[in-house]
């Protein structure tokens, strides 16, 4: 599937139940041709109205975070990101996705990091880190996302930097500084791979 063939299956999607609920899907914003890919957890109540991923507070938030390393999800070229989620769906609720759903979402993600080809991926937060490391992470369900920090993981050649979603970080702000030093090492490794 090329990208507009997978944004319309993304569209008709009824590979699960989310589908009866949703008002929209939510396939992803910002620059295909981004070095950086952000992988969130699922759309919430506005995210389902607008047909966009992070347009609530915890979006203001990861817009603020991504300004600081000079990303932009309007932007193209040096500033350029691409935004998505494990799940293309609202949750009724707002309720943990399922893994039923996680599992029949998950081709959607893969593709999408195929044709991004992005040189790195910050996942954000345990459904986003758990969805693309399970199969390089052992056990990776009983880790605390604390530990999955700090280190750079890979998805099918991909580096990956997994660090808190932008949701927590409003009820937990002192963790801020932890997330600042997940988007200075994500950073650090973009940095070292030649521009393209
Ligand atoms: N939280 C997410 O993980 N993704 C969104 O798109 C919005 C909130």
């Amino acid at each position: 599937m090329d990208w507009d063939a997978l944004q319309q299956a993304v569209a008709g999607c009824t590979a699960c139940g989310l589908c009866q609920s949703r008002k929209n899907t939510v396939f992803g914003v910002g620059d295909t041709q981004a070095r950086w890919l952000v992988v969130g957890e699922a759309p919430g109540e506005n995210e389902d109205l607008q047909g966009e991923p992070f347009v609530g507070q915890a979006g203001q938030l990861l817009d603020n975070m991504l300004k600081a390393v000079g990303l932009n999800r309007g932007a193209t070229g040096a500033q350029g990101v691409f935004i998505a989620n494990v799940l293309k769906c609202r949750p009724p609720a707002n309720r943990n996705p399922q893994p039923e759903e996680v599992l029949r979402c998950e081709p959607y993600l893969r593709r999408q990091v195929e044709l991004l080809q992005p040189q790195i991926i910050l996942a954000l937060g345990r459904f986003a880190a758990q969805s693309l490391l399970q199969a390089t992470v052992p056990d990776i369900a009983s880790i605390p996302l604390g530990k999955l920090r700090g280190q750079v993981h890979q998805y099918n050649g991909v580096p990956v930097i997994v660090s808190y979603h932008p949701a927590y970080l409003l009820r937990t702000p002192q963790d801020k500084a932890r997330a600042w030093a997940d988007l200075c090492l994500a950073l650090d490794v973009v940095k070292r791979v030649p521009s393209r």
